[in-house]
């Protein structure tokens, strides 16, 4: 390989000067011993010293998935699928629609050269069932589901075969976590892995009561209590909260509800484990709050009690024209 040999001192300043007259060989990397630095060049120069040596070759790296996918999908295509990637610690589920179902080896690859992740699963179904859990089909890399998602400092360990967990919601859980005031007595009526409870017991002094109806939830629930170093305390449950809250004997000053498809039939239960004064955190997929709200203050009459709406946003967008909704909600007694 062809190089510039200059003294070590000058190697730098070399460089800059070569690769600005666009001079430098990109593909090999640059040599140095205790006297010289080799910078490698693509044709011999005038004014310096040449010098034919080895040089070690660049590694190539991808820096961009459409690089890796130029010529086999359109621009739109590539910019469709690199939205619909969604990170859980080393592992990248992809969402690939139809039409490219062909070429999804080709995807799966290309994805994980481009991410470096442990494992690239695509989606097979959505998100179904009790467990809401959907089916994956593994693409590329190592086929090991279970991994550690770090979010707002907390470590979340699941196996995103058997529960759900979205990195999506990160920032709601953020925000409910500093609604939170310290002392509160905390129920997550539908917790899945944990992550509403372990990134509030990270930040707040609280007590929280958390069930779900999935084993494999709450197994991983009670590993990840033990991950995290918790200024809270975190009490798991496993079965049906409607029948497994009947033995509680206290009442809650925060109930999180995030079952969205479903949380406004476990209303009548909420209702009874809130206490005075109590907030719940409601959610549910719609294209308004108007039929939350609805669905709360029906409840909240039922119970004798009326509720004050403290906050409401969208969480994110589920399908065209539908979202996520949160509503807060207080609750006093009539
Ligand atoms: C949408 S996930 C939310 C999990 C978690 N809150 C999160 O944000 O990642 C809903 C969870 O509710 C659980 N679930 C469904 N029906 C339930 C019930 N009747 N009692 C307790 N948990 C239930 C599911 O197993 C699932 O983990």
């Amino acid at each position: 390989m062809k190089c510039v040999k200059v003294p070590l001192k000058q190697t730098n300043d070399t460089r800059i000067k070569l690769m600005e007259n666009g001079l430098m060989n990109m593909e090999y990397r640059i040599k140095t011993d205790s006297e010289y630095g080799y910078i490698p060049i693509n044709e011999d120069i005038d004014d310096y010293n040449i010098v034919d040596i080895d040089l070690e070759p660049m590694k190539k790296v991808p820096h961009n998935f459409a690089e890796l996918l130029d010529g086999e999908l359109t621009n739109e295509e590539i910019e469709n699928l690199r939205t619909s990637f969604d990170t859980i610690g080393d592992i990248v589920i992809l969402e690939i629609p139809d039409e490219l179902l062909d070429k999804k080896q080709l995807i799966g690859d290309a994805a994980f050269k481009f991410t470096k992740r442990k494992a690239i699963y695509m989606k097979k179904s959505a998100i179904k069932g009790t467990t809401r859990v959907r089916d994956l089909e593994f693409l590329s890399g190592t086929d090991d589901s279970v991994t550690i998602h770090k979010e707002h400092g907390a470590r979340l360990k699941l196996d995103v075969r058997e529960v759900y967990f979205s990195p999506r919601l990160a920032t709601e859980r953020k925000r409910v976590m500093e609604s939170v005031k310290n002392g509160e007595n905390i129920i997550d009526m539908f917790c899945g892995i944990g992550p509403f409870p372990i990134v509030i017991a990270r930040n707040k002094n609280v007590n929280i009561t958390a069930v779900d109806i999935n084993e494999s939830a709450i197994k991983y629930l009670d590993e990840n209590i033990r991950l995290n170093k918790l200024k809270g305390s975190i009490k798991t449950y496993c079965g049906d909260v409607r029948e497994v809250s009947e033995s509680f004997k206290t009442k809650f000053d925060r109930i999180i509800m995030n079952l969205p498809g479903l949380a406004y039939t476990f209303l009548d239960v909420s209702f009874n484990l809130i206490e005075d004064g109590g907030i719940i955190n409601y959610y549910e997929f719609s294209d308004s709050y108007e039929t939350g709200i609805k669905r709360l203050t029906d409840a909240a009459d039922n119970a004798g009690k009326e509720i004050e709406i403290i906050n409401t946003r969208k969480v994110k967008s589920t399908s065209p024209g539908e979202w996520h909704v949160a509503i807060d909600a207080k609750v006093t007694k009539k």
